[in-house]
């Protein structure tokens, strides 16, 4: 566990990441929460080509990927942050798959997507109502190229945001 000691609430971070543009704002945003981290984990290799275009598929589908069995147990957290790469303007079929699995043991949620141009903040709307929760926050990132600076901060914000109300 690396949760703050000193801190009587728990978080736990959850995110998916193809090409690492979401895994840089997760730890980000966990490192400035204390919070543990699950990378939810595929079972289709979405690398090269191909798992690009079955990613693709997929998100035109608005398919729920299968994912392997996840460490935490999202109910022992107070908070669960939950990222994602927008895919089709919407959510990565990896996170539509997590939140499927997980809907119903979601304690209180926050909700972060990436996005290279646009689709955002659909996707973080489509999260709420894949998890049948109302986020305490969102936050909608749009890269452009690369994760810049800037958006790391926006990420810092965005978790500091979160603790006042723990
Ligand atoms: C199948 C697929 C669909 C995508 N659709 C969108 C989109 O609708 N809008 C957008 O801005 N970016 C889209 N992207 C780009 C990713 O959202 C963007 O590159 C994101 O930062 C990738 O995060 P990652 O490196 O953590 O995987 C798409 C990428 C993939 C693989």
């Amino acid at each position: 566990m690396r949760n703050d000691k000193n801190r009587t609430q728990t978080a736990l971070v959850v995110f998916f990441s193809r090409t690492g543009k979401v895994r840089r704002v997760a730890e980000a945003i966990a490192a400035e929460l204390g919070a543990d981290v699950e990378e939810v984990v595929d079972t289709r290799n979405r690398r090269g080509l191909f798992g690009l275009l079955n990613a693709a598929w997929d998100a035109i589908l608005r398919r729920a990927a299968r994912i392997e069995e996840p460490a935490h147990e999202p109910a022992d957290y107070d908070l669960v942050v939950i990222g994602t790469p927008v895919w089709a303007w919407s959510v990565s079929a990896p996170v539509r798959g997590y939140l499927a699995h997980e809907r119903g043991r979601l304690p209180e949620v926050a909700f972060f997507a990436v996005a290279r141009g646009q689709g955002a903040a659909r996707a973080v709307r489509v999260m709420a109502h894949l998890a049948g929760k109302e986020p305490r926050a969102t936050l909608p990132l749009v890269r452009l190229y690369g994760v810049r600076h800037s958006s790391l901060e926006r990420a810092r914000r965005f978790a500091r945001g979160l603790i006042p109300a723990w």
